[in-house]
């Protein structure tokens, strides 16, 4: 039995000592120290053997399992530095640390439209989307606004040909929604709008939010609740909020919304124009019109709707003062968000 034991440990520390790989060498680790291992079988039966014959067999045995642990360890930095001399190329250290690839994330603009539409999605509106070349129809005039109509100034369009132009608002989103959907409906309408314009605060190209409810009693305490409850979520519950009266062709009344400047916090600022106020979005109650133009019957519903410019609202969360460098790809700006 001590003969075996020794002849079985001398074999194993040969054949790790000649292990090629690390594999290997775990395989070897299995075959003889493992739970079930040639070694580890031998010591358990240390028991059965005569009373004098344990302490030389269990004394070698020891000797020999420790060996073999020391000839392991060895063999696995052998093959380690092995490893690492034949990963070398000449140029190359691959001992070197890696280099991280940059993660990228979503721009700032994506980012806020997405925020909006979570906002809405959660209020039970749909999301829906319309071309950014448009027709007249869709843009202006179905929106009460005929050719000679004077809001058609409102808004500097540039023209595809006649009668079809670059959509200057998200508007005609409701018109093509209304025109295939019976009532009732509550949507958000993301998207592109191009205006001949370019400065601080205006791009030719920059992203509206539209929004329209209708059903057969929609009221302006809806357009308020809904509006007021949208800016407590995106900006803070702590923001105040103001409807001011205003025009749009489409809607009557009109209203723009106004909230506590979040620069200054109210106390006047060049931000705000030393007003304490910010304008935020134009809304108001469909007009009319506008229903008869899509075919819905005005005595039967009743409507509000509302639009909002996306960098806008980006441009008050983050206080970014120039409109501009969303559009830079200027990496050290986007990179902030
Ligand atoms: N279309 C308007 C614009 O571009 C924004 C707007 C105002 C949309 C009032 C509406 C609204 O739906 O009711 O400036």
């Amino acid at each position: 039995m001590l003969e075996e034991l020794k002849a079985t440990g001398q074999a194993a520390l040969e054949q790790v000592r000649a292990a090629a790989s690390e594999q290997e060498l775990e395989e070897l680790r299995v075959r003889y120290l493992g739970r079930k291992g040639l070694l580890t079988q031998m010591l358990r039966a240390t028991g059965s053997l005569p009373p004098d014959q344990r302490p030389a067999f269990g004394q070698s045995a020891n000797q020999i399992k420790k060996e073999l642990d020391q000839a392991l360890a060895e063999a696995q930095e052998r093959l380690r530095a092995q490893a690492a001399r034949a990963a070398f190329r000449p140029g190359v250290d691959a001992t070197l640390p890696g280099v991280q690839p940059r993660r990228g994330h979503l721009h700032p603009i994506t980012q806020t439209e997405r925020l909006i539409l979570a906002v809405f999605t959660r209020m039970g509106f749909a999301v829906v989307e319309s071309p950014e070349v448009e027709l007249d129809w869709y843009c202006f005039e179905a929106l009460n606004m005929p050719p000679d109509h004077p809001a058609r100034d409102m808004q500097d369009t540039f023209y595809v040909q006649e009668g079809v132009v670059l959509r200057t608002h998200t508007s005609p989103v409701q018109v093509r929604t209304m025109e295939s959907t019976p009532p009732p409906l509550r949507i958000v309408c993301p998207g592109k709008a191009f205006r001949r314009d370019s400065d601080a605060t205006h791009t030719p190209m920059f992203h509206q939010v539209e929004g329209l409810m209708v059903g057969p009693d929609v009221s302006f305490a809806h357009l308020k609740g809904v509006l007021i409850s949208f800016v407590h979520q995106v900006f803070s519950p702590q923001v105040p909020v103001r409807f001011r009266p205003s025009f749009f062709p489409f809607t009557e009344p009109s209203a723009e919304v106004d909230i506590g400047c979040v620069v200054c916090g109210g106390d006047g600022c060049r931000v705000c124009s030393h007003t304490g106020w910010l304008e935020i979005l134009g809304s108001g109650m469909v007009d009319p019109n506008v229903f008869i133009n899509v075919g819905y019957d005005p005595d039967q519903v009743t409507g509000f709707a509302f639009g909002m410019g996306i960098e806008r609202i980006a441009m008050l969360k983050w206080g970014i003062d120039d409109l501009r460098m969303f559009y830079d790809n200027d990496l050290r700006f986007l990179r902030q968000f």
